[in-house]
């Protein structure tokens, strides 16, 4: 048995399934303020540091689950168009529905997922996607999972996905088991109702290195990635301080030079690693400039090209005026 099928085991056993024809789940998507970079045990997508996001709302992923006859074979509709066996995607989601069987029995399912979240963004749909799933899945056996097993199970599908099934601000505890059993994420009290994210699509092509491949490459070869796990640690605890006193000068600084940062672990890794593209590189002269002139605008990037904008409900109509095509998320 793969040890994530031996890590969910250990928690679905525990329950007496009751089979439902059919489930519907949601999940949001989610933005890192400290990121999760290099990951300590790939199997189980177990991180070298914690990290801290915020989710969507109300932009994720949107999955139904349908039972179907013993003899039928799993079928997989994706953003409404069926895709094949031979697909990745199908594979993916096969594998972790296979995390759910493997204890409960062999049962077909039809599988119809939905991304509302702007994937073209450069907004992870893994994450909610995988946390949807495994919502829904937990839904159609009836299991009464504790929130913590749920984002347990979510992170084995990919590792961000444990923060998506839930709304607000998100920690990602790294956890020190080997089997990844205290390495889960768990929702943060505070609200912060004039947060907002800008979501700026640079380019609808799709990136050629994946973060998994982009994170091992760091991990093998960077010399700066040594720093990485000290800075994030840092990093949680002025971003924690951050969301309690409600401190977005804090919180954008904390946010932005942690993107920066994981940047240039991968820029020194070897061969070098640049998600960036010429746009990129404008959009953050732009803001720093921006900045300079007394407007609160941060960023944040993921593995990806497209930028994050950070402000707050009050430069709204700045925002709008300088980047006309930011989607502007409200997170609370
Ligand atoms: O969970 P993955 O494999 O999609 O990795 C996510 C990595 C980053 O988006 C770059 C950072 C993060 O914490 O979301």
């Amino acid at each position: 048995m793969k040890p994530a099928n031996y890590a969910a085991k250990a928690i679905l056993e525990k329950y007496t399934p009751s089979l439902q024809g059919e489930y519907s789940a949601f999940a949001p998507a989610n933005i890192a303020l400290c990121k999760y970079w290099g990951k300590r045990d790939v199997a189980l997508n177990l991180p070298v540091n914690d990290s801290l996001s915020v989710s969507l709302k109300n932009k994720g992923t949107h999955t139904t689950l349908k039972t179907l006859p013993a003899t039928a074979t799993d079928s997989v509709i994706l953003n409404d168009l069926p895709i094949t066996p031979d697909s990745p995607a199908y594979q993916k989601i096969v594998t972790h529905i296979d995390l759910f069987r493997t204890v409960f029995g062999p049962q077909p399912f039809a599988v119809k997922t939905t991304n509302t979240v702007p994937t073209a963004a450069g907004v992870a749909s893994s994450a909610s996607g995988f946390a949807a799933l495994t919502t829904a899945l937990t839904g159609i056996y009836s299991l009464p999972l504790t929130a913590q097993e749920l984002s347990v199970l979510a992170r084995l599908g990919s590792g961000s996905a444990c923060r998506s099934v839930f709304n607000g601000f998100v920690r990602w505890y790294q956890g020190s088991a080997v089997d990844g059993s205290d390495s889960y994420a768990a929702l943060l009290p505070q609200q912060w109702s004039t947060l907002r994210i800008g979501l700026l699509t640079l380019t609808h092509q799709q990136k050629n290195i994946s973060s998994r491949e982009g994170m091992l490459r760091t991990t093998e070869t960077s010399h700066l990635y040594r720093q990485w796990s000290v800075q994030a640690a840092e990093d949680i605890l002025q971003l924690e301080q951050a969301i309690s006193q409600q401190d977005f000068e804090l919180l954008g600084r904390t946010a932005e030079h942690n993107a920066m940062s994981m940047h240039a672990t991968m820029l020194s890794a070897w061969p070098p690693l640049c998600y960036w593209i010429s746009d990129s590189i404008a959009v953050l002269h732009q803001v720093w400039s921006l900045r300079k002139e007394g407007l609160d605008i941060y960023v944040t990037m993921d593995a990806g090209p497209n930028i994050k904008l950070l402000f707050e409900q009050q430069d709204e109509k700045k925002i709008r005026r300088f980047f006309p095509s930011a989607e502007i998320c409200c997170l609370f």
